[in-house]
């Protein structure tokens, strides 16, 4: 049977490091950490997982600003949203939730936001010092991914990893942060033709291409560390709707180690946020 590595366990151990590192900071500096939380429209799926981050962030200590806007707001309001955000001295980290109305480009709103500030690692000053492996702040589900495959991995040099998923929000920098550790990484999709074969040779799999039950039992060898990152809402047969990942969860009886859906990623991806609000004000308030 394999082991279910839990989210849930593992996100409060975070949160409650970052609220003792909040009350740390304003003790020793009399800082209370802000975090900005911009969301555009009325997307049903955003607005929840909002309301999770901001009710979160205030449980943690952190103090938090939100900015709801209506779907027309012109790009141009957005932009000078984040300018007055890039100067306000109590804000440490800036969140524009995606997606953004069609309306606007979403590249621009990111690469306007201050690196120092990017709390979700979307700007490309983050992700070039990610791929170069020289700090800066690392997006929240893929740190939320590797300190689930820690807790049951202890020597990650030299394994192979397979991502399945290219997104900017996942793949690509959980990748980035598994080769960082030494693994030889495969970056994948759904149009990678023998998509089975190459997943039957890792050790790690991380499955985060937004396909309900795409990963196999017979894909996956035995003994490997599986993270299913898939957050999909589905219809069951019994009609109830309900959350399923990109694994086929009950086929995984050979697997080491695997996260449930949900109770696995979904979780940490807030206390990531959370942390590396806390790290952002840590660097702000200087040495
Ligand atoms: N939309 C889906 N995931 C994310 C995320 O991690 N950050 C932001 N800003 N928007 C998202």
């Amino acid at each position: 049977m394999a082991e279910r590595i839990d989210g849930q366990a593992m996100a409060a151990t975070v949160s409650g490091r970052v609220a003792r590192d909040v009350a740390n900071l304003h003790k020793m500096r009399g800082i209370v950490p802000g975090l900005a939380v911009v969301l555009v429209g009325e997307d049903p799926a955003s607005q929840v997982y909002v309301n999770g981050k901001i009710a979160q962030t205030r449980a943690a200590g952190i103090r938090s600003i939100e900015h709801r806007l209506p779907a027309d707001t012109p790009e141009c309001h957005v932009l000078a949203l984040i300018e007055t955000l890039n100067h306000d001295p109590q804000v440490h980290g800036i969140l524009v939730q995606l997606p953004l109305p069609a309306h606007m480009n979403a590249a621009k709103v990111l690469d306007l936001i201050d690196p120092a500030k990017d709390v979700d690692g979307f700007h490309p000053v983050n992700v070039g010092r990610l791929s170069t492996g020289t700090g800066g702040l690392v997006p929240c589900t893929p740190l939320g991914c590797m300190l689930l495959l820690e807790s049951v991995i202890g020597e990650f040099r030299g394994l192979s990893a397979v991502v399945i998923g290219k997104s900017n929000i996942v793949g690509k920098p959980v990748a980035m942060l598994l080769l960082e550790r030494e693994c030889t990484v495969t970056i994948t999709h759904i149009h990678t033709q023998g998509l089975p074969d190459i997943v039957r040779g890792a050790d790690i799999v991380v499955a985060a291409a937004g396909s309900p039950g795409l990963v196999r039992g017979d894909w996956v060898k035995p003994g490997a560390v599986v993270i299913d990152v898939g957050i999909n809402r589905i219809v069951a047969p019994d009609g109830k709707r309900r959350l399923t990942g990109d694994v086929a969860f009950a086929e995984m009886d050979h697997a080491r180690a695997i996260t449930p859906v949900p109770g696995g990623v979904g979780p940490m991806t807030i206390a990531c946020l959370l942390s590396n609000t806390v790290q952002a004000a840590w660097a702000a308030a200087g040495p």
